[in-house]
């Protein structure tokens, strides 16, 4: 009969025992998994647990600051670290989207291998590692398995030589949010949509520059906020914003423009594998596209993205 109070209880003796009095270093992402497990190792270790929250520069506006800030609010000992000079000049002119996800992943790995550098006598690597994750990265079917295997466990446990703790390793999706939901964690935290580790790499067609970085920002937070105005954000599995490579005409007062094209996606799904377009009401979208394009200068057609999972993908790369 599991409740999540056992659990909470029984993880948190179970790491205690393990680590002792030895540190653990961990990398956050700002989303559930990772969340959830680091407020369960905490919990278990204090301030022996050292956090790094490393801001790629491919994040969506202010997320950096404001998941620090929670973190910070939660107690953790975290360290930020902005590496997003790095990455941007790695990923100049780099178009395949495979590319872009490896040097995305091997940049990390060197950031967060550096932070741990600056750390006396680490002993373990926490993760927040869930049973789908597990299962993916020994299946070898489909193109989100390996996708998945690379980014989110893949790389780090072999580079660093650290005993692992994955408090999580056993549980699905749903009961993650139990467990968080018992410790108390945000429920924004919670309740957040995924994000692909690569980030807005992912959804800038094409090679990623900063200038296009910022116009995707401010269209994806118009979007995103809109979502949860108006009630829809809890309605879909996950939802973003693509700025395409496609530059078309347009009129703006009595001026001809020659922008940008941003596609909203969204999606209703169980677990991302499979997924269909979210049936968002005509008068939101209507709202949604002229908010984009009278406010983001660089940007002048919007549109809606209606293919399915499969045989499309939930994101474009
Ligand atoms: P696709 O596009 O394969 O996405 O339908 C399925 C789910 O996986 C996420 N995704 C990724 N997550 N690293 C990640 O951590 C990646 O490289 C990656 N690619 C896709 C995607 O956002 C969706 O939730």
């Amino acid at each position: 009969n599991w409740t999540a109070a056992a659990f909470v209880a029984e993880t948190v003796n179970h790491i205690r025992e393990k680590a002792g009095d030895r540190k653990v270093i961990m990398a956050l992402s700002g989303g559930v998994d990772s969340t959830v497990a680091a407020t369960l190792i905490h919990k278990a270790v204090g301030p022996n647990l050292y956090c790094v929250f490393v801001d790629n520069g491919l994040l969506r506006k202010n997320e950096f600051d404001q998941v620090l800030d929670s973190y910070r609010h939660m107690g953790l000992n975290i360290r930020g670290v902005d590496a997003s000079a790095l990455f941007y000049e790695k990923l100049r002119d780099v178009s395949s989207p495979e590319e872009k996800r490896k040097i995305i992943g091997g940049l990390f790995i060197d950031v967060f291998q550096a932070e741990a550098e600056k750390i006396k006598d680490i002993a373990f690597l926490g993760q927040g590692t869930i049973y789908p994750d597990v299962i993916e990265s020994v299946s070898v079917n489909g193109p989100s398995a390996t996708i998945k295997s690379h980014h989110n466990v893949g790389g780090l446990p072999e580079k660093m030589h650290l005993q692992l703790i994955e408090p999580l390793r056993f549980l699905f999706k749903d009961e993650v949010r139990r467990i968080g939901r018992e410790i108390g964690v945000d429920e924004a935290i919670l309740e957040r949509h995924p994000f692909p580790g690569p980030g807005l790499a992912i959804r800038i067609l094409g090679a990623v520059s900063p200038e296009k970085i910022a116009l995707l920002q401010e269209a994806d937070d118009i979007y995103i906020r809109s979502l949860k105005d108006s009630g829809n954000y809890h309605q879909v599995w996950q939802a973003g914003t693509i700025l395409l490579p496609v530059q078309s005409v347009g009129v703006m007062g009595d001026e001809r423009t020659y922008e940008y094209t941003a596609a909203l996606r969204a999606v209703t799904s169980h677990d991302g594998m499979t997924a269909d377009w979210a049936h968002l009401p005509y008068d939101f979208l209507a709202k949604v596209s002229n908010d984009i394009i009278n406010r983001v200068k660089g940007i002048n057609r919007v549109v809606y993205d209606i293919s399915s999972k499969p045989p499309a993908t939930i994101e474009w790369e």
